[in-house]
C-alpha cells in the first residue's frame, strides 16, 4: 500500500546553546497513522513535535507538513496550516482564566465566525467526544487532572484538524484515566481518520494504540517498526525501554 506521507523531516538539526538536539533526523507519517513517538527524557520529542508545528525552527533541514515547507514559512503562513495541525502540549494547558466552555471555544472563535448558538453547540458535541458533560461552567481549578486532559483534547480537535500532535497525554493520570484517553486516541483516529502522532513514556499505551514506533536516542530515529518488533528486535535500548515499562529514570 502506498501512503500519502503528509509529515515528512528530511536530515532536520535544531541545537540549544550549542548542544545538539536533533542531528539530521529524517521522518515520514503517513496519512491516518497512528505513530508513538519514544525516547528518554529530554531527548528531543516535544522540540520534534513543535517543529512539526512550526513552533521550533530547524537550524538546517526540511520540513514538510501536508505538502507546506513549514521550515520557510514565516508566523502569519503558519495561522492556515495551524488549523489543520493541532497540538496537544505536555500537560494540557489550559487557560486557567477562561471555564471549560471559552477554553473549547477559544479556536472555534479565533479561527470561525459562528452564531453563539452554533459555537455553543459546537462546544457541547466536542465535550461529548471527550466524554464530559455538565462542565461547561467550572474552571480548569475545579476540574481533576483526568478531565482537564479531556478538555485540552476537546480544545485540540475543535477545528477538525487532520493531524494530532499528542504530547505525553496520559502523564500524570491513574491507570483507569489513562485508559480512557488511550481508548479516546484510538477512538478519534478511527472515526475521525486523523493522523496522529503520540509522544509518551506509558507503554501501555504504546501497546494499546500505536501501530508503529519509532525511537528517538541522540539526535536520531534508530528504529521504526511494530511494537512486537521493538520489544523483540529493537536496538537494545528500545528493548531496555519496554523492559523498563517506559520509564527511563
Ligand atoms: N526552547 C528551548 N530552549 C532551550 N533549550 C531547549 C528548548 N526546548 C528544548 N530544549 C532542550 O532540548 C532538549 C530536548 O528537550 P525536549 O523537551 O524535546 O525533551 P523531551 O524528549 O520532550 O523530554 P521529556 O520526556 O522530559 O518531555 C533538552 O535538553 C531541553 O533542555
Ligand atoms: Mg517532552
Amino acid at each position: 500500500m502506498t501512503q500519502e506521507k503528509i509529515i515528512r523531516l528530511a536530515d532536520v538539526s535544531k541545537s540549544f546553546a550549542g548542544k545538539a538536539v536533533l542531528r539530521e533526523a529524517s521522518l515520514e507519517v503517513g496519512r491516518g497513522e497512528l505513530l508513538a513517538l519514544l525516547g528518554a527524557s529530554g531527548s528531543g520529542k516535544s522540540v520534534t513535535l513543535k517543529t512539526i508545528n512550526g513552533l521550533i525552527c530547524p537550524d538546517s533541514g526540511a520540513i514538510e507538513v501536508l505538502g507546506n515547507p513549514v521550515s520557510e514559512m514565516g508566523e502569519a503562513e503558519l495561522v492556515p496550516l495551524r488549523r489543520r495541525v493541532s497540538y496537544l502540549f505536555q500537560g494540557g494547558a489550559l487557560f486557567d482564566s477562561m471555564n471549560v466552555f471559552d477554553n473549547v471555544a477559544f479556536p472555534l472563535r479565533e479561527h470561525l465566525d459562528l452564531s453563539p448558538q452554533d459555537l455553543a453547540e459546537r462546544v457541547r458535541s466536542l465535550l461529548a467526544m471527550v466524554h464530559l458533560e455538565d462542565v461547561e461552567q467550572l474552571q480548569p481549578s475545579e476540574l481533576s487532572g483526568g478531565m482537564r486532559k479531556r478538555v485540552a483534547v476537546a480544545r485540540a480537535l475543535a477545528l477538525d484538524p487532520e493531524i494530532i500532535l499528542y504530547d505525553e497525554p496520559t502523564t500524570g493520570l491513574d491507570p483507569v484515566t489513562s485508559r480512557a484517553i488511550a481508548g479516546l486516541i484510538l477512538d478519534l483516529d478511527r472515526r475521525l481518520d486523523v493522523t496522529s502522532v503520540v509522544v509518551t513514556h506509558d507503554i501501555l499505551l504504546v501497546s494499546q494504540v500505536a501501530e508503529r514506533v519509532v525511537f528517538l536516542e541522540k539526535g536520531n530515529f534508530i528504529f521504526s517498526g511494530s511494537v512486537a518488533e521493538a520489544r523483540r528486535q529493537g536496538p537494545a535500548v528500545v528493548r531496555e525501554f519496554f523492559a523498563a515499562g517506559g520509564s527511563d529514570a
